[in-house]
């Protein structure tokens, strides 16, 4: 398990950065992380994996204590956290390169880190970039090739920071499998910090932070109850209506007044939705192979979640 224990953490002029912060993150599991714009998310993302050390408190991967010198290298093996900025991430030439990377950074010989570096090439989509330059690569692509590096390194846990926030919805749907994937293949727990609604709710539980807080946690549904006491938008919710095939009587109405909201009704819309996209997405794949992708991409990227930039990872 991944846990955090009353987590307090500063930086040295900004005290008081998280206040008191505790989580889990089991195996096999998914934890959303939302909250404000500075309300510490991707401090924690870095206290999580061991990029930061707590002020007070602790953070254990499995067995291992963060705080504990010795521990640095096994923590780094088992926690990887994917960076909001790519280029923050970003340390080799090629992407080949780039993806080997961390894998010899953990020792592997040769042939392994070969094949690694293929099949990450291949579930994630990207074997046509393997001898690309990583400077000369879109920002979706560069998402996508930091995405691809840690997962190829099989950690038991991944932070995501806001990592699918520069991919189009074809591209961040693609990425999305992939990852799904891989964490059923691994069995790792993830962490996944995000503002948008699609990503939130294809995990097991959700905890916003505001100001270096816990405002809540619970479960997605819990969650949809509470968001009319967030105050902030989430990314996708309006797209997310706007493609619901079968409106629920009442459902819009209660979102753009912002309160009333019954969590179960929203629930029951994003279930139905979430049927109605993949039916059609399947149905667009069947008809126009990735012009389908095109089309949804042009509508369907937003601005505004493309983010900060982060610190050396690995
Ligand atoms: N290296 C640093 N030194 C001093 N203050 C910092 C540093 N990094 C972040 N902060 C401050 O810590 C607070 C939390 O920042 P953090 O990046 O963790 O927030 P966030 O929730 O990830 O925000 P965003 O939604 O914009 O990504 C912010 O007020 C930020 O200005
Ligand atoms: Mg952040």
């Amino acid at each position: 398990m991944l846990q955090a224990t009353n987590l307090w953490f500063g930086y040295p002029h900004s005290p008081d950065i998280l206040k008191g912060v505790s989580l889990a993150i089991e195996p096999g599991k998914r934890l959303a992380i939302a909250g404000e714009n500075g309300s510490g998310k991707t401090t924690l993302a870095r206290l999580l994996c061991g990029l930061l050390k707590p002020v007070a408190g602790a953070v254990t991967v499995d067995d291992l204590n963060t705080s504990d010198p010795a521990a640095v290298f096994e923590v780094r093996r088992k926690a990887g956290i994917v960076f909001q900025d790519p280029d923050d991430q970003l340390v080799e030439v090629m992407v080949e390169r780039e993806i080997g990377f961390g894998l010899r950074n953990l020792g592997l010989e040769m042939g392994e880190i070969k094949r690694r570096v293929t099949a990450a090439l291949e579930v994630f989509a990207i074997e046509h970039l393997r001898r690309r330059p990583c400077h000369l690569l879109s920002a979706g692509e560069k998402q996508t090739v930091t995405i691809a590096s840690i997962f190829a390194m099989r950690p038991d846990y991944v932070i995501l920071d806001e990592s699918t926030s520069l991919l189009d919805a074809g591209s961040r749907r693609r990425v999305l499998h992939a990852v799904d994937r891989l964490l059923a293949e691994t069995g790792a727990g993830l962490g996944f910090i995000s503002m948008r609604i699609e990503d939130i709710w294809t995990c097991d539980e959700v905890m916003f932070l505001r100001e270096g807080r816990i405002d809540f946690k619970g479960t997605r549904e819990a969650f949809l109850g509470h968001l009319d006491k967030i105050g902030v938008p989430l990314y996708g919710l309006p797209e997310l209506l706007r493609r619901l095939e079968r409106p629920v009587p009442g459902l819009a109405q209660a979102l753009s007044r912002g309160r009333d909201l019954s969590a179960g009704s929203l629930a029951d819309a994003l279930l139905e939705l979430a049927e109605a996209r993949e039916a059609r997405d399947t149905g667009d794949a069947r008809e126009a192979g990735d012009a389908g992708d095109a089309r949804e991409a042009g509508g369907a990227r937003d601005a505004g979640d493309a983010g900060e930039g982060g610190g050396p990872c690995r």
